[in-house]
C-alpha cells in the first residue's frame, strides 16, 4: 500500500514517543489549596472529597513535608474560621485562621512559596463572596474589605494573593493598598474567568461556604459565554494582575485557550472540588483508573495552554511525573 503518511511512524517506539511529545510538565507548574481551621491536633477528612483533610494549624506540616518531598513547592490556603458574621471580619483579622497558618507555614516550612485565595464568603455568615447592601452583594463596599484581607494575608507571610471573589475592580483596589503600604513586589493572580459553577459543591461542604440564600449569578460568570471571558481577562491585565486564572479547568479548556492566545500573562487553571470528587467517587466504585483519569485530565489542561495547574491531586501527579508516567 502506497501511503505517503503514516502517523503510526512516530508511535512505534517508547523512546521515539517521547522525542515527539508537545506537552511537557513537571511538578513545579502545581500548586496545591489546602484547607486550614482553627483548634489542635485536628486532620479531619473532608466528607465529599475522599483523601482531603481540613486541618488544623498545628497538623499542616505532615502535608506539606509531603508536597514538599514530591516536589510542590507552591500551596493556596483556605481558611476555615471557628465564627462567621455578616462583614466577613475572620478574613482580615490579624490573628485569623489563615493568618496564622501563614505565619505557621513560613516558620516550618520557609522554602514553600504561600499563596493566599482573597475573597469573604467562607468569613461571611451568610455565605457570599462580599458584603450585602439588602439581598445584593455591594461591590464597591466590597473592594475595601477584599484589599484589606490581602494586605493581612500578606503581613502574615503570603507571598502572592489570589482574589477570587469576582467583583469588579478589585485587582485594582488590592494592587493600590498592596503598593500604598510596601508590597509592591507582592504578585496578583487573578481568578480573572470564574463562572457560577456546580464544581464547587464540595469546596463548600469543606469550607461551609454555600450561600445561605439565593446563587452567585450576580458576581460569578454564566457558563454559557465566551467573550466575556476575554473581556474579563482584559480588564484585569489593565488592573496590574500579574498572572490570570481559569476555573474551574475541566470542561473549559475552549477558554483556557482562548485566555492564552489572546493575553501575554502566566496563565493557571484550577481544577475545582467537584473534579476531585468525580475522579475520586468513581474510582472508589471501581470504574474507572484513578491514576490514568488524573494524568489526563492534568495533561489536558496544560496542552490546552496552562502553565500554573492548581489540584487537590498535585502531590499525586508530581509523582506521576517523577516516575516518568507522565511529563
Ligand atoms: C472562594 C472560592 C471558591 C473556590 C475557590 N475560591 C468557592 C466558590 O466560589 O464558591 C472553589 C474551589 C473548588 O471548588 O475547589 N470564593
Amino acid at each position: 500500500m502506497e501511503l505517503s503518511n503514516r502517523p503510526r511512524r512516530l508511535r512505534g517506539n517508547g523512546i521515539l514517543r517521547k522525542m515527539v511529545r508537545e506537552t511537557r510538565i513537571d511538578p513545579s507548574s502545581l500548586v496545591y489549596p489546602m484547607f486550614v481551621m482553627e483548634g489542635s491536633n485536628k486532620k479531619e477528612e473532608i466528607p465529599s472529597m475522599p483523601g482531603q483533610y481540613r486541618y488544623s494549624v498545628d497538623r499542616m506540616e505532615e502535608k506539606l513535608a509531603k508536597l514538599q518531598k514530591a516536589g510542590v513547592n507552591s500551596v493556596m490556603f483556605f481558611g476555615i474560621p471557628e465564627h462567621k458574621d455578616e462583614m466577613g471580619s475572620g478574613a482580615y483579622a490579624e490573628d485569623g485562621i489563615v493568618q496564622k497558618a501563614f505565619r505557621k507555614a513560613k516558620e516550618t516550612a520557609p522554602e514553600l512559596y504561600l499563596i493566599g485565595d482573597v475573597c469573604m464568603c467562607e468569613y461571611t455568615s451568610h455565605g457570599h463572596c462580599g458584603i450585602l447592601c439588602g439581598q445584593e452583594v455591594d461591590n464597591d463596599k466590597t473592594l475595601e474589605f477584599l484589599a484589606k484581607t490581602a494586605l493581612s494575608q500578606v503581613r502574615a507571610g503570603a507571598d502572592m494573593v489570589a482574589p477570587s471573589d469576582m467583583m469588579d475592580g478589585r485587582v485594582a483596589a488590592i494592587r493600590r493598598m498592596l503598593d500604598q503600604n510596601g508590597y509592591s513586589h507582592t504578585p496578583i493572580m487573578s481568578y480573572a474567568v470564574k463562572f457560577a459553577s456546580s464544581f464547587y459543591g464540595p469546596f463548600r461542604d469543606a469550607a461551609g461556604s454555600a450561600p445561605a440564600f439565593g446563587d452567585r449569578k450576580s458576581y460569578q460568570m454564566d457558563y454559557h459565554n465566551r467573550r466575556e471571558a476575554i473581556k474579563e481577562a482584559m480588564l484585569d491585565v489593565e488592573e496590574g494582575a500579574d498572572i490570570l486564572m481559569v476555573k474551574p479547568a475541566m470542561a473549559y479548556g475552549d477558554l483556557i485557550r482562548e485566555v492564552k492566545d489572546r493575553t501575554s500573562l502566566p496563565l493557571a487553571s484550577y481544577s475545582v472540588s467537584g473534579e476531585y470528587a468525580m475522579v475520586k467517587a468513581a474510582a472508589l466504585a471501581g470504574f474507572v483508573d484513578e491514576a490514568g483519569i488524573v494524568c489526563e485530565m492534568a495533561v489536558s489542561a496544560f496542552r490546552a495552554g496552562t502553565d500554573i495547574y492548581i489540584t487537590y491531586f498535585a502531590e499525586e501527579l508530581a509523582e506521576f511525573m517523577n516516575e516518568g508516567r507522565i511529563g
